[in-house]
C-alpha cells in the first residue's frame, strides 16, 4: 500500500512537472516558480541571479523562461545602452515623454497625481520591452546639498509613504515592476560608495524608513534596490539587519532585492544578507569591460566555485532563484501585461498635469501699493521680458542615471511665447547669466550651443537694460543637471545660487519691480534678494511639458496648487544636518553621523524659538539638538494660490476631525489641507508635531466642501528602540489642522 502511494504520488509529480506547470499563466505564481525552479539546472540558477548586460539578466533559453530587462527610472525611461556600456546605443525609436521629476510630484500632494504617474510611465516601460522600472526613488531630503534630492519624494515620512504608494501600483498595474531605490540611508552623493551611516534605530524607523515600508507593504513592490552606502558597517546591498531582518522579515516582502549598479563587493554576504540580482559590477562602464566579466561577478563564478566546493549549500540559492523567478511571472511572464505606448498624447497630458499641480507659488506680492499681485500675468501686458539660462536650456539630459532622451522638451520660454502669442504680447529674451553649456550625457545630447563668451557684468548690463523697457519681467534660474547642481554622483558645493545669479535678480529687480523669479531646482536655495522679489515660483524639473505648465501658471490658466515637500531654511547653517561639523555633512573618515537623530527638516525648524538645546540618549549615544538661529524662509508645506481659502473651524468628535474649506475668491483652485500631531509633555523624546494625514481638495469659486479625517493609533505611535516596537504614546496630544507647517489651528 505504501509503495503504491509512494508511485503514485511520484507519477503525479511528474505529471504536474511534465505539464509544465510554470508555462501556465493561470496556474499560481508560487506553483509556477517551485515547477520552474526544480527543471533548473545548478548553472541555470547561478545565471538567473546576476547581469548579462548593463541592463538585463538572463531567463533560462532551454526553458522558455525569457530575462529581465530593467531601465531607469524615475522620470522617464532611459534611452537604450550598448550591451556592455552605459553609452546610449544610437537608437532611434527609443525616445521618451519625460515626466516632472519626484520633488515636483511630490509637491502635487496629490494621491492622484502619483498614480497617474505610475501608470503612464508604466506604459512606457511596456512599450519599450522593459520589466524592471528603477525607481521611484524616496531617500528622505537630509541635507540641501544632496545631488540626487530630485530624484525624492521630499523630507517627511508621511508625505513621501503617501506618495509612493500610489506610483508603485501605477506602474505595477501594467506588468512592470516597481524597482524602489536606494534601500537605505542614500541621503548624499559625497563618498556614497564608501559611506557608512550611524544612526538610531527610532530615526532609521521614524524618518528614513516608512517610505519603503509603505511600498513595501501597502504598494506591494515587486523589486527593492539596494543603496551604495553602508549602514552599521556592512554595504547595503548585502546588509543582514535591512535585507532579512527588516524588509523580509519584518514586513514580509515577496520580491527580488536587486544590488544598484556596482553597489556589489562580498560573495559570502551577498549570499546570506538576502541580496538576489546583481548589476553593474566590474563593467561599471567607468573601468575596464571584459569578455568573461558577468562570469566574475560576486554571485556568478565565485559562489558557483563556493557551491562547488561544499562551502555553501543551495538554499540561500533556491531562495535567490525564487524570488527572480517570482519577479519574471510578475513581470516578463505576466499574462496581463499589454503592450504599452511611447509619448502618446494621454502621458504629454499626463506629465502637464502633474507639473501643473507640483509647481509651488512660494510668494505673490503686489509690485507697488494699490496694485494686482504680479501673478498671474495680466492680459493687458505687451512687453514680457524673460531673463536667465534655464528659460532655454534643455534639462532632461544631464544628472546622473535619471537622464533622458526625450521626445521633446519645451523650455519655458517656448512655453511664453506660445502662450503670450495668444495675449498678443511680445517676449524678449536675454541670457542674463552663463551657467553650463554642456548638453551631454553617455552620447545623448540636447543639440544646444549655450556658448556665450560675454562676461557676467555684460550680461547683467543688457539684463538691465532691457527690464527698463518691459511690463513684466520673468527671471528663469536656478539649478541644473551639471555635476555639483542637481546631479548624481556629487553634491551641490555651497547652498546659495551659482553663477552670479543672486546679483542678476538684485539688479533685475531694481530696475523692474514688477518681476517674478521663477526657479528650476530640486532642491532649496539662499535667497538673499528675497525681500527684493514682490514673486517667486519654485518650478521643478518638470521634463517634456515643461513649458506649458510655466505658462499654464503664469498666465493663470491653471491655478498654482503645489506645496513644498521640504522646508527652505536662509542659509545652510539652518538645516540641523549641518549643525554638527564635517561627521554630521559629509563625514569623516567615510563615517557619518545623524546626529539631528529625529530632526529632519521641519521638525527643526519647529525648535526655533527654544532656549536650551534638546539633550538625550538614544541607543546609546548622547545627542544635543540646538534649535535653529532662523524660522523657514518657507515652511514645509507652503504654497500659495491664485484664489484664498477659508479653513473652518475645524472640531473633532471620537476620532473623527471634521473642517470645512471654503473657496472665498473668484477663482477655482486646490487647497491641501495637512493635519499634524503635536504631543504634549510626552515621556519620550518627540518632535513638536508630524504630519500624519493630508487631503487635496478641489473647489470652485464659493464652494464649501467639508472634509473628515480619522484619527488612529498608528499617528500616535512612536518607535520604542529598547522594545524595538512602535508604541502607542499615552500622553495626551493635540491635533493641528492648517495649509503649511507654520500655518495650523489646533483642533478643540
Ligand atoms: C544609480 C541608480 C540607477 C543605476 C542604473 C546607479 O548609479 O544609483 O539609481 O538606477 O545606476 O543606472
Amino acid at each position: 500500500m505504501k509503495r503504491f502511494l509512494l508511485f503514485s504520488l511520484a507519477l503525479a509529480a511528474s505529471i504536474v512537472l511534465s505539464a509544465q506547470v510554470y508555462l501556465d499563466p493561470n496556474a499560481p505564481i508560487e506553483q509556477r516558480v517551485e515547477d520552474a525552479l526544480n527543471r533548473m539546472t545548478l548553472n541555470e540558477k547561478i545565471a538567473i541571479i546576476h547581469a548579462q548586460s548593463k541592463f538585463s539578466s538572463p531567463g533560462v533559453a532551454r526553458l522558455g523562461i525569457p530575462g529581465l530587462w530593467c531601465t531607469d527610472g524615475p522620470h522617464g525611461i532611459r534611452a537604450e545602452v550598448k550591451w556592455d556600456e552605459w553609452d546610449q546605443a544610437g537608437w532611434t525609436n527609443d525616445s521618451c515623454m519625460a515626466f516632472p521629476t519626484l520633488t515636483c510630484l511630490a509637491a502635487t500632494w496629490n494621491p492622484e497625481m502619483a498614480l497617474l504617474y505610475g501608470r503612464s510611465i508604466g506604459e512606457e516601460a511596456l512599450y519599450r520591452g522593459k520589466n524592471v522600472l528603477l525607481g521611484p526613488g524616496v531617500n528622505i531630503y537630509r541635507t540641501p546639498l544632496n545631488g540626487r534630492n530630485f530624484e525624492y519624494m521630499g523630507e517627511d515620512p508621511c508625505l513621501s509613504a503617501t506618495m509612493v504608494v500610489p506610483y508603485v501600483q501605477g506602474v505595477q498595474e501594467k506588468g512592470v515592476a516597481a524597482c524602489v531605490k536606494h534601500f537605505a540611508l542614500n541621503n548624499q552623493e559625497d563618498g556614497r560608495h564608501v559611506m557608512n551611516v550611524t544612526l538610531s534605530d527610532r530615526a532609521l524607523y521614524e524618518i528614513y524608513l516608512p517610505a519603503f515600508e509603505a511600498a513595501v507593504k501597502q504598494g506591494k513592490a515587486w523589486s527593492i534596490m539596494g543603496a551604495y552606502n553602508k549602514i552599521w558597517g556592512q554595504y547595503c546591498c548585502h546588509n543582514h539587519r535591512l535585507l532579512v531582518d527588516i524588509l523580509r522579515g519584518e514586513w514580509g516582502f515577496d520580491g527580488a532585492v536587486i544590488s544598484d549598479w556596482g553597489g556589489v563587493s562580498n560573495t559570502d554576504e551577498a549570499i546570506r544578507n538576502g541580496l538576489d540580482l546583481e548589476f553593474g559590477s566590474w563593467t561599471d562602464g567607468l573601468t575596464e569591460g571584459r569578455s568573461n566579466s558577468y562570469d566574475m561577478y560576486y554571485m556568478a563564478q565565485p559562489y558557483l566555485k563556493k557551491i562547488r566546493k561544499d562551502e555553501v549549500g543551495t538554499k540561500e540559492l533556491d531562495e535567490k532563484v525564487r524570488n527572480v523567478l517570482r519577479l519574471i511571472f510578475r513581470t516578463s511572464m505576466n499574462p496581463n501585461r499589454g503592450f504599452g505606448s511611447l509619448c502618446s498624447e494621454a502621458h504629454a497630458q499626463a506629465a502637464r498635469q502633474i507639473a501643473d499641480e507640483g509647481i509651488v507659488l512660494l510668494k505673490n506680492d503686489a509690485p507697488k501699493k494699490k496694485a494686482q499681485p504680479v501673478l498671474p500675468i495680466a492680459e493687458s501686458t505687451k512687453k514680457i521680458l524673460v531673463v536667465g539660462e534655464n528659460a532655454i536650456k534643455q534639462m532632461t539630459v544631464g544628472g546622473g542615471s535619471s537622464s533622458l532622451k526625450a521626445q521633446y522638451e519645451l523650455s519655458p520660454l517656448q512655453g511664453i511665447q506660445e502662450r503670450a502669442a495668444k495675449n498678443g504680447a511680445e517676449v524678449q529674451y536675454v541670457r542674463g547669466y552663463v551657467g553650463d553649456i554642456g548638453g551631454e550625457y553617455n552620447g545623448v545630447t540636447t543639440g544646444q550651443d549655450l556658448r556665450d563668451e560675454r562676461s557676467a557684468a555684460e550680461l547683467i548690463a543688457e539684463a538691465v537694460q532691457a527690464a527698463k523697457q518691459a511690463d513684466v519681467v520673468l527671471f528663469i534660474g536656478g539649478l541644473n543637471k551639471a555635476d555639483h547642481q542637481d546631479a548624481e554622483g556629487c553634491d551641490r558645493l555651497q547652498y546659495g545660487l551659482p553663477y552670479a545669479q543672486n546679483e542678476l535678480i538684485s539688479a533685475l529687480a531694481a530696475a523692474n519691480r514688477n518681476m517674478a523669479v521663477i526657479i528650476l531646482s530640486g532642491n532649496a536655495y539662499a535667497m538673499p534678494w528675497l525681500r527684493e522679489v514682490p514673486a517667486l515660483v519654485q518650478a521643478w524639473f518638470n521634463g517634456s511639458e515643461t513649458g506649458h505648465a510655466l505658462a499654464d501658471v503664469l498666465f493663470g490658466d491653471v491655478n498654482p496648487s503645489g506645496h513644498l515637500p521640504f522646508t527652505i531654511m536662509p542659509a545652510l547653517e539652518d538645516f540641523a544636518s549641518h549643525q554638527y561639523g564635517a561627521i554630521g555633512y559629509p563625514g569623516v573618515n567615510n563615517e557619518v553621523e545623524y546626529k539631528e537623530d529625529l530632526f529632519v527638516g521641519y521638525r527643526y525648524a519647529d525648535l526655533y524659538g527654544q532656549k536650551k538645546p534638546l539633550r538625550y540618549t538614544a541607543d546609546g549615544r548622547e545627542y544635543v539638538i540646538n534649535p535653529p538661529a532662523h524660522k523657514p524662509l518657507f515652511a514645509f508645506g507652503h504654497g500659495l494660490s491664485y484664489t484664498t481659502f477659508q479653513l473652518g473651524k475645524a472640531t473633532r468628535s471620537g476620532n473623527t476631525i471634521r473642517v470645512a474649506v471654503k473657496n472665498t475668491g473668484s477663482r477655482a483652485g486646490k487647497q491641501v489641507v495637512q493635519l499634524y500631531i503635536a504631543p504634549d509633555k510626552s515621556g519620550v523624546i518627540r518632535p513638536v508635531k508630524e504630519l500624519k494625514a493630508f487631503q487635496k481638495v478641489a473647489l470652485e469659486p464659493g464652494e464649501e466642501k467639508e472634509l473628515f479625517f480619522t484619527l488612529t493609533d498608528e499617528m500616535l505611535r512612536y518607535f520604542d528602540a529598547e522594545k524595538h516596537a512602535w508604541v502607542v504614546d499615552p500622553s495626551s496630544y493635540k491635533v493641528l489642522l492648517g495649509t503649511a507647517a507654520d500655518n495650523t489651528q489646533i483642533v478643540k
